[in-house]
């Protein structure tokens, strides 16, 4: 585990603790790859990931998938902190593929309050798509405003601030392969790259 952060320089210096690593996440990621394989058979699936956090998680869980699946991405931007706490967000990347009468399988990296989620949802589902799950690789419970049904989930993480495997800290940190616990100093200092 020492080794995982070594071999990282300056960013494994910035992490305090691995909190799941690069193998239970592997793991955890083809356990959900099988289980999809099974429930999508013969639905040829569109499977939508929302940039930039689920970049990682959706191209290892799309190799452990093994029927044919479709692919395609959004983005949103949140107009203000304060919009966002009301549930606004922007589209910025809308999908190419319409999705009426398909079988959408939506990603996330991470849920917190679920407001981005709601929204997201919301907007795919006045699409009319012949179903519509979701699919999230981290859960963080404590903040949710929005009892969201998440049909697939990966691990509950803490009320910590958490980075790596796409998750960032000021667009920083995403390209770690496993999940670790920021030091309290790189917080404070502010360091980073925005
Ligand atoms: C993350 C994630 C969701 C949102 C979840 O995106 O991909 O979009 O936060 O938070 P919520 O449940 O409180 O709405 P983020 O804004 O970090 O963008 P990124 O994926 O580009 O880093």
């Amino acid at each position: 585990m020492e080794d995982a952060r070594k071999a990282f320089g300056s960013m494994g210096n910035d992490i305090q603790d691995i909190l799941i690593p690069a193998e239970a996440l592997q793991k955890r990621i083809a356990d959900l790859g099988r289980q999809i394989s099974l429930d999508y058979l013969g639905l040829n699936p569109l499977v939508v990931g929302i940039l930039k956090g689920v970049l990682f998680f959706m191209a290892d869980l799309l190799r452990n998938i093994t029927i044919p699946i479709e692919m395609d991405f959004i983005a949103v931007s949140s107009y203000s902190a304060e919009a966002r706490d009301q549930g606004y967000v922007r589209l910025v990347k809308d999908l190419e593929t319409p999705i009426h009468g398909r079988h959408v399988l939506f990603l996330e990296d991470v849920i917190d309050t679920g407001l981005t989620l709601n929204y997201i949802l919301q907007n795919l589902r006045a699409r009319q798509p012949a179903s519509l799950e979701v699919c999230v690789l981290f859960n963080k419970p404590e903040h949710r405003l929005i009892d969201i049904p998440l049909k697939y989930k990966g691990f509950d993480l803490p009320d910590q601030f958490v980075v790596g495997y796409g998750l960032d800290y000021r667009e920083k940190y995403r390209n770690l392969p496993f999940i670790g616990l920021l030091n309290a100093e790189v917080l404070k200092s502010n360091r980073g790259s925005k």
